[in-house]
């Protein structure tokens, strides 16, 4: 049985600062899985503009969040880095797909409800329709494993609806072309064209929360700057962050048990832990039993250690915007080839003319 070549894609908005929940919950997992796979990781600039952005700092942001991942470890040269508005054929797959997702599907998606708040007659057409262009970013490639945090679940859901529709609508014409790879649905054996992407929500911080707010997640478009650790803070304001982090009267509890429902405590924890690259229970092994007070000073001095050296690469590599730009064009190639030989196929599988 033929099957579909394992193959790595995610993407990254270029909005905003990039925090901690982006670093531990995706970049570092980009990082790890380049290891073991081919990767391919997109700055997502169609998808920013899904709401208002001021041109020049989307292009700062672009090149920022460029230099995060060289920065982070990512191997430009052995994987791919490029921005998705440079590879023409996201925007005509996301088309297609326009065509195959249902209104129904995409008026479930929480994100879109929380983004477009109670002015839904306001918000744009594309923020609709971002999941049909995450869709089209995946799928070009025939990407079978998509590491991202846990917000974004329900999007990739939405891309397996997607994949499996458009298999069955053109099943004939996919087995007519010999375009097909066979896989396994549940216990079925089907013949289709784009794979049921896995989603990879693991690691230790799927879901990094506020530093304000343990109910809600670390966000870039929280208006409280206090709320997350950016990877550009300097030492001084992480301590600051984190030692005015939201916290309960209690201790820290000997056992992971302890943290039942006390968010904000878990969520210091989890960091703890994630940055350590150990587990919550041995967080607790060392520090059960003691106060915030010895705890925070603990994390702030682990948080500096970790992400210092990260921010001082992105600083130095955001300095030559020639090479990230090259980078940039360079990744951009090559994923360009690789999008073109998909649709050329799905043209013919729809019946557009021009190949
Ligand atoms: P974006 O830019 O909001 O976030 C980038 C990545 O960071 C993860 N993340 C978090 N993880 C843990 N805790 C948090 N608090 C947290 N906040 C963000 C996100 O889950 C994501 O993995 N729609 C995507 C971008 C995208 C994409 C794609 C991803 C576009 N096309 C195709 C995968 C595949 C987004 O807005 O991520």
């Amino acid at each position: 049985m033929s099957s579909f070549k394992p193959l790595v894609f995610s993407g990254v908005q270029p909005t905003g600062n990039l925090h901690l929940g982006n670093y531990l919950g995706a970049i570092r997992r980009f990082v790890q899985l380049q290891d073991s796979h081919d990767c391919i990781y997109c700055v997502v600039d169609l998808h920013a503009i899904t709401v208002w952005q001021d041109p020049a700092e989307l292009l700062r942001a672009t090149r920022e969040v460029t230099a995060a991942f060289l920065a982070a470890g990512i191997d430009a040269r052995k994987n791919i880095v490029f921005n998705q508005s440079r590879v023409v054929q996201h925007a005509e797959l996301a088309w297609i797909f326009n065509c195959v997702a249902r209104m129904g599907w995409l008026s479930r998606m929480t994100q879109f409800k929380e983004k477009a708040g109670k002015d839904r007659e306001n918000a744009s057409v594309g923020l609709f329709a971002y999941p049909n262009l995450m869709a089209a970013d995946i799928l070009v490639y025939r990407a079978t494993h998509v590491p991202v945090g846990d917000d974004q679940k329900q999007h990739l859901e939405l891309a397996r609806d997607i994949a499996q529709k458009f298999n069955n609508d053109y099943s004939e014409r996919i087995a007519e072309l010999g375009a097909g790879v066979e896989m396994m649905v549940g216990e079925e054996r089907v013949n289709g064209f784009f794979p049921l992407t896995e989603p990879l929500i693991e690691g230790p911080a799927p879901r990094v929360m506020s530093l304000r707010d343990g109910s809600k997640k670390m966000s870039k478009s929280d208006a409280s700057d206090l709320s997350r650790i950016n990877l550009t803070d300097d030492a001084e304001t992480i301590s600051r962050k984190i030692r005015k982090a939201k916290t309960d009267p209690e201790g820290l509890p000997s056992e992971a048990e302890g943290l039942k429902g006390r968010p904000e405590a878990e969520n210091l924890v989890v960091l703890y832990a994630a940055l350590a690259e150990t587990s919550k229970e041995s967080v607790l092994d060392e520090f059960g039993g003691r106060q915030f007070s010895e705890f925070k000073p603990a994390l702030a001095d682990l948080a500096v250690e970790k992400l210092a050296p990260v921010a001082g690469e992105m600083r130095r590599i955001s300095a030559d915007q020639a090479y990230v730009d090259s980078v940039l064009r360079d990744g951009g190639e090559r994923a360009g080839v690789r999008a073109e030989s998909t649709m050329k196929v799905v043209r013919e599988i729809v019946g557009l003319l021009g190949g």
